[in-house]
């Protein structure tokens, strides 16, 4: 049975692996579907995020990304997958996750929407906050595939934080 794990990926993490590497234990095959949210404002590009997932996941056979606009249930659709794959970190996940699992369910009633409880060492992580740890120049290496960590380096060398008006 094929499965959809979608997001935004926004860079993938650790955390996201993990759900993926288990994911493509219990699917047949699992597509990593990045979303383009145009309510996020993302730090990278649709493609850099399409290589750093296969970077990431070129272990995993079974494991494909695409990318993906508009409403998940029709990427779904489209690719007669009738699972959705979504990790649960912390119980505040669950509300959201509940409204968008009925939601989806609402859309298109074939769809089912499995759940995969994120491993512990991971259950505080979100793209956000590695991004914030890379922007004031922490170590990022243990949250994030080694490609990710090389790219925020990069990404923060060379926009440094600009400094801040010193009070005279
Ligand atoms: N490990 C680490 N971090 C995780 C994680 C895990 N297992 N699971 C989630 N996260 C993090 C994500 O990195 C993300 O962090 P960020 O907010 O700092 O970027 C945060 O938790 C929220 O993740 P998620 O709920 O997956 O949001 P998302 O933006 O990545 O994806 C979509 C949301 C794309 C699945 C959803 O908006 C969608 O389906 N959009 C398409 C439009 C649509 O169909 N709308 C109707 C849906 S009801």
């Amino acid at each position: 049975m094929l499965a959809v794990y979608p997001g935004s990926f926004d860079p993938i993490t650790l955390g996201h692996l993990d759900i993926i590497e288990r994911g493509a234990r219990l699917f047949s095959e699992v597509i990593v579907a990045i979303a383009h949210n145009p309510q996020k404002k993302a730090l990278f590009s649709v493609s850099q995020r399409i290589k750093q997932v296969q970077a990431a996941t070129g272990h995993l056979k079974n494991v494909r990304v695409d990318t993906f606009d508009g409403l998940t249930v029709e990427y779904a659709r489209s690719q007669q997958a009738t699972v959705l794959l979504r990790g649960l970190r912390v119980l505040s996940d669950f509300e959201y996750e509940l409204q968008m699992s009925h939601t989806n369910k609402s859309l298109w009633p074939e769809i089912e929407t499995v759940f995969l409880t994120t491993s512990n060492e991971y259950s505080f992580l979100s793209s956000s906050l590695v991004k914030e740890i890379a922007r004031f120049g922490g170590n990022v290496r243990h949250l994030v595939p080694a490609t990710v960590a090389k790219d925020l380096e990069a990404c923060f060398t060379q926009t440094p934080i600009p400094s801040q008006p010193t009070l005279e």
